[in-house]
């Protein structure tokens, strides 16, 4: 998409369509909003006044311009209650309008960025999140169709009467990066499982090292064996497709003893394992790479913006199927750290493998952490689709992930972590074991891994409920939604 920067007035660019705002239990147009509603003769605020533009937050209704300005159209977009409206909520407008614009067919796009926005924020994030919003409203999964709608939206400008020139190119660039960055994620995780294998997420997991010139090691299963990871591979032996330790460090503070480092699920497909999944619980476990994803994705765009930070991302990927080889409830695994796992069930496999990553993360040097992974039904009873569930071990570190999630715009909520609930993971012949049964299913996941993460700083994020949307809203499409990637990459620009 081509972004372009303008200090004319909405009223005088010729576009496609241009994009404007209206807030809640107002009467009448203000603003930018105003003057296209003056050269239209008042027609939004005629359509105020009949009820039929009420502001609600991502209504969208699209006027003609009657020959009166030079863009084809007027899409009004409502933004929730004016005087609170944050960036998430201006982001989610913007998909919604953007969206509408380019179901049309429409090809190009003016757009205003509200001073009250700007003033509130500043120009750098208010530009970015127009650009957030655009890039990831419109964006679309990958078919695999004959025959496909070809529709684009091909430009974008964006009309800033007081326009700071290096701060509204920063906010561009910034929000491009982040939009792709998490598009790239959603692409990952949308792509069926025989179209994404093991070998396959490695092969994307070079393309960003090449392409960011970031240093890579990948451990194949010999080298797994050796290193004494059979955790990963118990996990990994009930499938043809075999295991792979994908291991990318970007080091932009060398002088830095800091390392962050980001560990994401990469089960290609979960099958539940011998506890087998039901039917109906089986068909979207494609997805079980979304953690993978994210940070692969982050990789990508910490690679290309390049903060004063050191990154090391370990990435455990397989897949949870089912052979004679399998793994088996009541089996006794040595993990890389020493530790051993009674595996309770086959189907909490994710845990199994992240124990090998957090302890190989340690090892590499990593001095703080976190995890991103699909883990589990219970985060998503526990607090559906519209957030992450996180845990961790460091008050301090929370706080920051917390920030980083908040700039970021992606919802996060903590969940306690008191040691009565390490009853549940208690083994009677083993370290520890990978489930005890119903309660606080979620935080189980979180304890778990806090056995392996030890003394190391470490956030946990449960991304199970929030990699997908089950239906289209704002800027998320239906299915993936490249959760947690604009939090991690805030995060590393944070961390320097
Ligand atoms: N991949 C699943 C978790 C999941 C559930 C992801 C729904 C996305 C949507 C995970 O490996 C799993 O199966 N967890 C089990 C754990 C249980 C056996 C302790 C679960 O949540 O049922
Ligand atoms: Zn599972
Ligand atoms: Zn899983």
């Amino acid at each position: 998409m081509e972004w372009k920067l303008t200090r004319e007035p909405l009223a005088s660019v010729a576009t496609d369509a241009i994009i404007v705002f209206h807030s809640k239990e107002r009467e009448s147009t203000q603003g930018m909003a105003r003057e296209i509603d003056e050269a239209l003769g008042f027609r939004i605020s005629s359509l105020i006044t009949a009820g039929e533009i009420t502001g609600k937050l991502g209504e969208v209704t699209q006027l003609h311009n009657w020959g009166k300005i030079p863009s084809g159209r007027v899409i009004v977009v409502g933004l929730g209650e004016g005087d609170q409206t944050d960036l998430h909520q201006f982001r989610h407008a913007i998909a919604a309008a953007s969206r509408a614009a380019k179901q049309k067919g429409l090809k190009s796009l003016g757009i205003g960025c509200p001073s009250s926005i700007i003033d509130r924020y500043n120009a750098v994030d208010a530009v970015q999140a127009i650009v957030e919003g655009i890039e990831l409203g419109t964006y679309e999964h990958q078919k695999y169709q004959s025959e496909t709608k070809k529709r684009e939206l091909k430009s974008v400008l964006i009309s800033i009467p007081q326009l700071n020139e290096q701060a509204a190119q920063a906010g561009i660039e910034r929000g491009q990066i982040f939009a792709r960055a998490t598009n790239f994620a959603r692409y990952l995780s949308h792509e069926p499982a025989n179209l994404l294998t093991p070998q396959q997420f490695v092969d994307h997991a070079k393309q960003v090292a090449e392409k960011r010139g970031l240093d890579m090691e990948v451990l194949d299963e010999s080298r797994l064996a050796d290193l004494g990871m059979q955790a990963l591979l118990s996990v990994a032996r009930g499938s043809e497709a075999g295991a792979r330790m994908i291991v990318l460090s970007y080091r932009g503070a060398p002088e830095s003893t800091e390392v962050l480092g980001l560990v994401g699920k990469g089960v290609t497909f979960d099958s539940g394992g011998l506890q087998l999944k039901p039917s109906p619980f089986m068909l979207d476990m494609k997805e079980d790479m979304a953690g993978a994803a994210a940070v692969l994705a982050a990789m990508d765009a910490i690679g290309e913006l390049r903060p004063h930070s050191n990154v090391l991302a370990v990435i455990p990927v397989c897949e949870n199927m089912v052979n004679g080889q399998a793994y088996r409830p009541g089996d006794v695994i040595r993990s890389f750290s020493g530790k051993t796992i009674e595996v309770a069930h086959t189907d909490a496999e994710g845990r199994i493998i992240l124990a090998d990553a957090i302890s190989y993360a340690k090892r590499k040097g990593a001095t703080r952490l976190v995890d991103v992974a699909t883990l589990t039904g219970a985060v998503v009873v526990a607090l559906g689709h519209e957030a992450t569930g996180m845990m961790g071990n460091d008050e301090e570190w929370a706080d920051e992930v917390k920030s980083a999630a908040r700039i970021a715009g992606e919802r996060m909520w903590e969940l306690p972590m008191y040691k009565e609930y390490g009853i549940y993971v208690e083994s009677e012949i083993a370290d520890v074991k990978n489930e005890g049964g119903s309660p606080a299913g979620c935080i189980q996941g979180g304890l778990f891994l806090q056995a392996f993460a030890e003394e190391t700083p470490w956030v946990h994020l449960d991304i199970a409920g929030s990699a997908t949307a089950p239906r289209e809203s704002g800027i998320f499409a239906k299915g993936a939604t490249g959760v947690a990637v604009r939090t991690l990459i805030q995060l590393a620009v944070r961390f320097g």
